[in-house]
């Protein structure tokens, strides 16, 4: 709910004890905006609600309200149509002085949450010694909005960064790397092994092979678990080498995280079984800790048991999660924990969230919550893959779209005769390409899969990262054309609405924060998006030489007026844009 709304809510429950009495203080006016600008801007559906529990018809009773009803400080008088709908139309007045109160606020009229608190958003995460693939890439961009929306509205966000560095994998990794690097195990030097994954790739396959190297690599398990000096050495080189890997894309893509793998919450793992046994949870079950989950069976109909402990008394995913989570509401204080994955890990967070909850470990105030998202597809339609058949590398996929960035600038810039530095140009695609990946994935409902296209991603034309900045730009460039500074417009310029596509884009203009608290509820950054684009095509409508108004060569005090509304539009792009971390273009 928006301020007008929430005010236009007061208004109406005043109204209805003024009607009907005390009794009625709390009913929900049923106030939605209006479906078409012709009826006004917002309707109250209440009358037709109240109908049957007073017994009269819906039209007497909105009457009855209107008669009560003081809006005219926000309202021009209410209208009652059809069946007993209450039709509201903002006032210009009102809608004037609204956009003149936001214009000088740098958070344009968004409000800071009313009860800020400690929220952990739990994205990237991807895996030591593996390749961090589309599915991490698509965390890492929904997991940076949400914790950047949720920043903005003021909360305490703890970016944990769930790095899968540590288990059994280790061991195959530490006894190869003692074959094939002895020298790196004895010196403090940093190891250069070049490509991890191939790395992985080479050990797995001695592994598979060799029986003995079996055995070796079950050693180095035990010898990580004991802590041995050599061996804990060997596994901070390839973690160091990962991290060194993955900072390449959180640089390439802006993204700031704290990493706290998996190996963090080791110590932790012990207390986790033992509390779950006092509480009488734990089951044995073939030799394996476990508890029995409700609402899950296999294939036979019987109870799905989620192991906590394996019969080599090793631990698993679930387990470090478990610790984690505690963790996390005992020592972070953590009221709402957002864990951005693929939706395939549903059942995962399902079912530790379930154990967690009959353990009792979950407070009352405290929110978990799995956001899940659909696989990244090619374009046809299949899971997206090089043309040899490998996985994408991340690094490559990103370069990629810079470097057709690239090519549609150069061809941009031939056709309008412009020339410009070689340092412009870089910056522009890498801009445009990164922000053309990371809109493309956000803009889409991140339940459903989305197709990867670059053609469509990096489109001047439709939903894209492209056409909001090119839109912010053109914006840039009315100020540039006109020589003005719209810093220099001042705080109290005047604010005149008259065209009705003035009007259009003004009340969009004052949604904004409706939109990033719906995003705070819901965490569906597309919805951010979706009110970008829309606000980008009401821009254009009304800059458009035919359908729109003159701006430069309007005459005051309507040039002023007009210039605040560009200078709003850019704002709430940039705004916007930023919370979906998308830095914008000045020119492009
Ligand atoms: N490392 C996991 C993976 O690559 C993701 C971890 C997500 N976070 C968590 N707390 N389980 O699939």
């Amino acid at each position: 709910m928006n301020a007008t709304q929430e005010q236009l809510k007061i208004k109406f429950e005043q109204a209805m004890v003024a009607a009907f009495g005390d009794e009625y203080a709390t009913v929900d006016p049923i106030l939605v905006p209006a479906g078409n600008p012709k009826f006004g801007d917002y309707q109250a559906n209440v009358a037709l609600s109240l109908s049957k529990k007073l017994g009269q018809q819906p039209r007497a009773i909105a009457s009855a309200i209107v008669e009560k009803l003081d809006v005219s400080q926000i309202c021009e008088p209410p209208e009652i149509a059809g069946p007993g709908f209450i039709n509201l139309r903002l006032k210009t007045a009102y809608l004037q002085a609204q956009l003149q109160a936001i214009y000088p606020d740098s958070r344009l009229g968004v409000p800071q949450a009313k009860t800020p608190q400690q929220e952990i958003v739990d994205f990237s995460s991807p895996n030591i010694a593996k390749e961090m693939h589309v599915g991490h890439l698509r965390s890492t961009i929904i997991g940076d909005s949400i914790a950047r929306i949720l920043e903005f509205r003021g909360h305490d966000v703890l970016r944990l960064n769930h790095v899968g560095d540590w288990g059994t994998q280790f061991g195959m990794l530490i006894a190869y790397l003692r074959e094939v690097y002895p020298q790196a195990l004895t010196t403090a030097n940093a190891l250069d092994i070049g490509d991890l994954v191939s790395f992985y790739r080479q050990a797995k396959q001695r592994f598979d092979a060799d029986e003995t190297f079996q055995e070796t690599a079950r050693q180095e398990v035990v010898q990580l678990q004991a802590g041995a000096a050599d061996t804990l050495h060997a596994w901070k080189l390839l973690c160091e080498q990962s991290r060194k890997e993955f900072q390449v894309i959180y640089d390439l893509l802006d993204i700031h995280l704290n990493e706290r793998g998996e190996s963090f919450y080791n110590p932790l793992l012990p207390a986790i079984v033992e509390d779950l046994a006092n509480s009488g949870l734990l089951v044995e079950d073939q030799g394996a800790k476990v508890v029995f989950l409700e609402g899950y069976t296999n294939r036979e109909g019987e109870p799905l048991p989620l192991i906590v402990q394996k019969t080599d008394g090793g631990y698993n995913y679930a387990t470090t999660d478990l610790a984690a989570l505690r963790y996390r509401i005992q020592q972070d204080a953590a009221k709402r924990i957002i864990y951005v994955t693929d939706a395939g890990q549903s059942n995962h967070f399902a079912q530790f969230f379930q154990v967690a909850r009959k353990a009792g470990w979950i407070p009352d105030d405290v929110e978990l919550v799995h956001v899940p998202f659909g696989l990244v597809l090619g374009e046809d339609g299949k899971r997206i893959k090089t043309r040899a058949g490998e996985s994408v590398r991340l690094r490559d996929l990103l370069d990629e779209a810079i470097i057709r960035a690239r090519t549609d600038l150069e061809q941009r810039l031939q056709e309008d005769n412009r020339t410009e530095t070689a340092e412009f140009i870089a910056n522009v695609a890498q801009i445009i390409g990164i922000s053309a990946v990371k809109y493309a994935d956000l803009s889409q409902n991140r339940t459903s899969n989305y197709i990867f296209s670059y053609n469509k991603m990096l489109d001047l034309k439709g939903n894209t990262a492209p056409y909001m900045l090119y839109a912010y730009a053109r914006i840039q460039g009315i100020s540039r054309k006109g020589g003005i500074n719209f810093e220099e417009l001042g705080n109290n310029a005047q604010v005149i609405l008259e065209h009705e596509t003035e009007f259009a884009l003004a009340k969009y203009l004052l949604q904004l924060g409706e939109v990033v608290s719906n995003v705070e509820q819901d965490l569906l950054p597309n919805r951010l998006c979706e009110y970008l684009y829309e606000l980008s095509k009401k821009f254009n409508v009304f800059y458009d030489r035919t359908h729109g108004v003159r701006v430069l060569d309007a005459e005051e005090p309507q040039r002023t007026s007009r210039l605040v509304l560009c200078d709003l539009t850019a704002r709430t792009l940039k705004l916007g844009l930023s919370l979906l971390g998308i830095q914008v273009l000045e020119r492009m």
